[in-house]
């Protein structure tokens, strides 16, 4: 999934690369790459690791001039080793590429081009595009075309993308052509930023702040050709068009650290003041409901919906679970909950009245987006939860809801979950409103939403106990995460968390299931971490509690401040403020975020960038 840089103007790229693939590093780390013409030539620097290498390669040998592209790689075809890293050149040199995606037929393509004489370098899918460039570009010159002239090079990347299946964000450089740097895209994003006398390329806007704020999103199957003073936008199927321009309004300390140790800890803490931000402006107190400026239906349109389809991935598949609690509840609207990589190749029965949402921080996710492109092809109206705004998603949604959590950074999700699982509690009481759901009863929910930055502000004072809880757990291997109800999928969440940054073994299930099989597991060093909060299923939760330490499995327990039900059976207990039922989630994802990251803290392991993980998964 990589993050993509280019850059074509009168500074020296190279800083602006790596400062851009510092930027985009949450994309991909596997390693990291700069191509750069420098004095006639493409000089190329690349190699395994964190872009942090790159740079210390870079200074050891510097490259100098001023148009140039970057990668930071996230590998889907070959290993992570210097060899493979991008960029890639094409021929003999004298086209080179950076490229996000991936290229399904490359294996026909590589025969093709290794019969016509093509030596393969690298064992990426990525290396066919630079030769089948090269390739066509000859073809061009044989069929007249003037190599000294640039229509000849877009010509044979034109030729090229049409013999591509998959998906690809490219980044391209010509060798003869000093001043010209090329974008193109088919499924994975790519943005053209704006300057004065300069243009920049990226996988998303965050390598432009501080440059420009002017950005062109570039839509599938649409090239830029760029030069420091000129920006000429082409479809493959409807020739040139006028690019249209947006404005971002991203600012740099939005992605600076702060005091913070890491970016997951900083977002974890950000949360009093981003679930103020998911709420800002959408309550309606005169009618005891929600109000959202971008869903784009009608009322009566609202009302017909029958069915909601919740489709995400991972973290934001997790908050759909927790939607599905409460649009069922407060609206009383039949909703599934679909991964959206099944949902894609899937073809559910859906009804005519069926609401698609999309839930996704990045906006960017090719399952998400796949599988809301399949709704949208079927008639049914797709709207985005989303965080990034304008990125792919949410510009191909009928409409929707932004999150405005700021930029995550971090791999692993926090804020982003409890601003989606606050966006979804808004739209069960809007939808609720519209049917079932009482004045008062919408009056309550208000008064009750209102507070939670406040509550969310308290939960956060459990993380001294949370850190003495991990130093005493973080040698185990394996644990389970139980919970009922609507602390279900935040037991699911939680143990994803433990499972991304810190590499333990660990297993959400709901509390009561457990006993039809996981109890298997459950021994002196397999910790059970049960989210039992107050409720009408409490006792049955303490039950499951039993269970476990009846066959001596340590317990922590995330429980209410005062529960004192719980304080003979768990050896830990991690406190939590006491909220109704439905508001839990918010409250019991805070201990178990802190507790992953403290556990990958005292483990040593990378928090922000774990092994293996990018923060937007742009390939299939
Ligand atoms: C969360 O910690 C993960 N890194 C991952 O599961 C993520 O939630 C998933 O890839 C979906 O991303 P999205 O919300 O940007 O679509
Ligand atoms: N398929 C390319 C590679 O493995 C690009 C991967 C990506 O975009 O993540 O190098």
């Amino acid at each position: 999934m990589c993050g993509i840089v280019g850059y074509v103007g009168y500074r020296e790229a190279t800083d602006l690369l790596l400062e851009g693939l510092f930027r985009l590093e949450y994309r991909g780390y596997d390693s990291a790459g700069v191509a750069v013409l420098n004095g006639g030539e493409i000089s190329v620097r690349k190699k395994a690791g964190r872009v942090h290498e790159l740079a210390k390669l870079v200074d050891a040998n510097p490259v100098h001039g001023c148009l140039g592209i970057g990668h930071t790689r996230w590998a889907t075809h070959g290993e992570t080793t210097d060899i493979n890293s991008h960029p890639h050149v094409g021929g003999n040199g004298e086209v080179v590429l950076v490229h996000n995606g991936v290229i399904e037929n490359y294996t026909s393509l590589r025969t093709f081009l290794q019969e016509h004489g093509f030596v393969f370098r690298t064992a990426t899918d990525s290396e066919v595009i630079a030769h089948l460039i090269s390739y066509h570009f000859t073809e061009q010159t044989e069929q007249g075309g003037d190599p000294k002239n640039s229509a000849t090079a877009i010509k044979a990347v034109e030729a090229t993308l049409k013999r591509l299946k998959g998906t690809y964000g490219l980044g391209i450089i010509f060798q003869e052509f000093p001043k010209m740097l090329i974008g193109a895209r088919a499924g994975s994003p790519l943005v053209v930023g704006i300057g004065q006398g300069e243009y920049f390329l990226a996988s998303d806007a965050s390598p432009l702040v501080g440059y420009t704020e002017e950005v062109v999103y570039l839509s599938d199957h649409e090239m830029a050709i760029l030069s420091p003073d000129s920006f000429e936008l082409l479809h493959r199927d409807s020739g040139a068009l006028s690019p249209s321009i947006q404005t971002i309004d991203q600012v740099a300390a939005d992605v600076d650290l702060g005091d913070f140790e890491h970016y997951m800890l900083k977002e974890i803490f950000e949360q009093p003041q981003t679930i103020e931000n998911a709420m800002r402006g959408r309550f309606d107190e005169d009618e005891a409901t929600a109000k959202f400026g971008g869903l784009n239906l009608d009322p009566q349109q609202l009302r017909r919906i029958d069915r909601v389809v919740l489709t995400a991935c991972g973290t934001s598949w997790h908050a759909g679970l927790v939607g599905e609690y409460l649009l069922e509840e407060f609206a009383r609207i039949p909703t599934e909950v679909e991964y959206a990589s099944e949902l894609r190749y899937r073809n559910p029965p859906l009804t005519d009245n069926t609401m698609v949402f999309a839930i996704t921080q990045s906006g960017e996710t090719a399952d998400t987006l796949a599988a809301m492109r399949e709704c949208k092809r079927k008639g049914h109206p797709t709207l985005a939860i989303c965080n990034v705004v304008g990125s792919t998603i949410a510009r191909e949604a009928d409409g929707g809801i932004y999150l405005h959590a700021g930029p995550e950074i971090g791999v692993a999700s926090t804020k982003a979950f409890t601003s989606q699982v606050t966006v979804l509690t808004l739209l069960a009481l809007y939808l609720g409103r519209m049917r079932h759901l009482s004045y008062p009863a919408g009056q309550r929910l208000i008064h009750q939403l209102k507070s939670m930055p406040e509550i969310i502000r308290k939960s956060l004072d459990c993380f001294e106990t949370v850190k003495n809880v991990a130093q005493k757990y973080s040698e185990f291997s394996n644990f389970l995460y139980l919970g009922r109800l609507h602390n279900f999928p935040v037991a699911l969440e939680g143990a994803l968390k433990l499972k991304e940054i810190s590499y333990i073994h660990a297993e959400g299930y709901p509390a009561a299931e457990m006993k039809h099989g996981p109890i298997a597991l459950v021994d002196e060093v397999t910790p059970s971490v049960f989210v039992i909060p107050r409720g009408g299923i409490h006792p049955k939760v303490i039950s499951n509690m039993e269970e476990v330490k009846a066959r001596r499995g340590p317990v922590i327990a995330i429980a209410c401040e005062g529960d004192t039900k719980v304080d003979n059976l768990a050896d830990d207990i991690i406190r939590v403020p006491d909220v109704e039922e439905y508001l839990q989630p918010l409250v019991t994802a805070i201990p178990l975020q802190l507790l992953a990251y403290q556990i990958a803290v005292v483990r040593g392991c990378n928090v922000d960038r774990p092994r293996n993980l990018a923060k937007s998964v742009t390939v299939e």
